[in-house]
């Protein structure tokens, strides 16, 4: 089981980073881990229940995906550099394939923040795991998810790029690409195969226990997605998903 003195995580607030916070915690994977949220008061809260809880030292950055700071996210970074980075924030709205002002806070909050921190953290020398969360549905668009998708999707085609880029400066990506999780964010898809964002975050660490690049949560949605990409448009476009 691999450990970390220091760890930055982001949406710890959320289903998937809450119980990947939780289980670094109650592993002792992390010395030290702090928590970058845009809703400090939550947040907090969880910190300190990790840190009575488990002993580790915790702390909070006030973080907004959508206006981060880079002064202070840079400062951060320098005082106090971790060795593990996990990325798990994100918003799925409501859509509207046609609204421009949309897409640009999807594409703020899921994929511009993302190259925000990798550029912090890399030009301030980080070396160590960085982990995007990205989606399965970056790699097949449909209409009533454009914007997400596609803010996925670049998101993806990022981190593939950004591990090239690691390869040559210690730095590891493991772009996680999970199927449907059972958390706030997909309460409204009535779906029958949730995963619970615990097995989602057990996954996650043993991926980056096995240094895996890429990781479908849960493994069956390889072979889904293997087969709805290689359907023709024809095809695809007709199906209801
Ligand atoms: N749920 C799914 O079915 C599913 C499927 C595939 C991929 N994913 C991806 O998995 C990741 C985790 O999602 P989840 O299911 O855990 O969703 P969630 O429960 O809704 O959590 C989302 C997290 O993102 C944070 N966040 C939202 N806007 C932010 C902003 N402007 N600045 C900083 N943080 C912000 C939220 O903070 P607050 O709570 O404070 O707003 C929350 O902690 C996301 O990247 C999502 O796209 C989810």
């Amino acid at each position: 089981m691999r450990r970390w003195e220091h760890a930055w995580l982001t949406g710890a607030t959320g289903g998937l980073g809450k119980s990947i916070a939780y289980q670094l915690a109650r592993e002792k994977r992390v010395r030290q881990l702090t928590l970058l949220s845009h809703t400090p008061g939550e947040a907090e809260r969880t910190a300190k229940d990790l840190a009575y809880r488990y002993g580790i030292q915790t702390r909070v950055i006030s973080f907004n995906a959508e206006k981060p700071r880079v002064k202070a996210l840079r400062d951060a970074a320098r005082k106090d550099m971790p060795s593990l980075v996990i990325l798990t924030h994100g918003i799925m709205p409501p859509e509207d394939l046609l609204d421009p002002r949309l897409a640009e806070r999807i594409c703020r909050v899921n994929t511009l923040s993302m190259i925000t921190l990798t550029s912090i953290l890399t030009k301030e020398g980080f070396k160590g795991d960085l982990v995007f969360v990205s989606s399965v549905a970056a790699l097949r668009a449909k209409q009533r998810n454009a914007l997400y998708g596609m803010s996925k999707a670049a998101l993806t085609h990022y981190a593939e790029a950004v591990r090239q880029y690691g390869r040559q400066h210690g730095v590891h990506v493991l772009e996680v690409r999970p199927g449907i999780l059972k958390t706030r964010m997909s309460e409204h898809v009535s779906v029958p195969l949730k995963e619970p964002p615990q097995r989602a975050a057990r996954h996650i660490l043993t991926a980056l226990d096995k240094r895996k690049h890429v990781l479908y949560t849960p493994g069956w949605w390889y072979y889904t997605m293997l087969i709805l990409r290689s359907l023709p448009a024809r095809v695809y476009d007709r199906m209801k998903l």
